[in-house]
């Protein structure tokens, strides 16, 4: 390679795009779905009727906030909370009132890749619940993963809420779960929610929604390849479809080209052909069940201690320690 196409093939999303659709078959990572666009298309996902996600795992919070706060102060001496993927944390929030509200000494450090989500959640909480402790982090949950350690010598409550893991087959999942572990002190915990298995036609509607606006998501990462890599997708040629496999509950996005055509991609110095139904692969949102989340946590070498669900077993968030407590 030249060391001008070198220096063309450098940003991580760059790299990834060239190599995802120059791969057989194509795909291209859910990470990119992320910028400013996809982030107000992801609030709006949250909102929408099939989205059952967000509403189940807010229901957790509020019916077993008590006992939730309760698993994570078994030895009463405080801790830091830090959440990877905050978001808007409008779930968090229940969570942290109660924590207020059991007078425990705690710090909140919500870590995001967007340095808009972390600096309005930081800026919300100072006005809302102004006796919280906050201190955001911005950047990506592997990076973050390697400060952690050596961020405080208290004791850590991590959470990785809204089934944001669900975007990892197992093995990636275990790699994950082994690298949160690695960064654990011994009575550090783990606070994960992972969307269950349910009726396929219920997982299949809540990624395929009438009113398109999950279409449009997954799409937006043509936009930003159009935008941030100068390219002509044309994106009435592509069209979202989704897909359940109910045995190993993997829920799968794909962008499909409704016709034979060729895309430039002139920041690569790329073309990219279709063939006309070819697909690229571009999201996992994995399901689970207990025996699943058990298997994985004990393949990461993590211990199970208990979890809680809402009152119709969509979803579930698990305490999980490094240690037997
Ligand atoms: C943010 C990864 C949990 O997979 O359910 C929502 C993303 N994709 N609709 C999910 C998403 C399409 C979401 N996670």
């Amino acid at each position: 390679m030249s060391c001008k196409e070198q220096k063309k093939i450098s940003t991580l999303f760059e790299k990834e795009v060239h190599e995802g659709l120059t791969a057989f078959p194509k795909y291209l990572s859910s990470k990119f779905f992320y910028d400013e666009i996809g982030d107000a298309l992801f609030q709006e996902i949250m909102a929408l009727p099939e989205y059952y996600l967000t509403r189940a795992e807010y229901e957790i919070f509020k019916i077993h906030k008590s006992d939730i706060v309760k698993s994570f102060n078994v030895n009463g001496e405080g801790f830091d909370l830090i959440e990877l993927g905050a978001g808007d944390g409008k779930k968090t929030k229940i969570l942290l009132k109660e924590l207020v509200d059991q007078k425990i000494d705690f710090k909140y450090i919500p870590v995001d890749i967007s340095q808009n989500a972390v600096f309005g959640l930081e800026q919300n909480l100072k006005e809302e619940m102004p006796r919280v402790n906050v201190e955001g982090q911005i950047g990506e949950y592997s990076e973050v993963l390697d400060r952690l350690k050596e961020m405080s010598d208290r004791k850590k409550v991590i959470m990785f809420l809204g089934s944001n893991i669900g975007n990892l087959l197992h093995p990636k999942a275990i790699h994950f779960l082994k690298k949160l572990f690695e960064s654990m002190h011994l009575d550090d915990l783990l606070f994960v929610g992972f969307d269950q298995k349910k009726h396929p036609q219920k997982v299949l509607d809540a990624y395929n929604d009438q009113s398109g606006v999950t279409a449009a998501f997954n799409k937006n990462v043509l936009t930003r390849i159009n935008k941030e890599l100068d390219a002509n997708f044309d994106l009435n040629k592509f069209m979202h479809w989704e897909t359940y496999d109910p045995e190993t509950g993997t829920a799968k996005s794909y962008l499909i080209s409704v016709e034979r055509q060729t895309v430039d991609i002139n920041g690569l110095a790329l073309q990219v052909h279709f063939e006309a139904w070819e697909s690229i692969h571009t999201e996992i949102s994995q399901k689970y069940d207990d025996d699943t989340v058990e298997w994985l946590t004990k393949e990461s070498g993590l211990q199970m201690i208990t979890s809680f669900s809402d009152a119709n077993n969509q979803f579930k968030d698990y305490v999980i320690a490094k240690n037997k407590l």
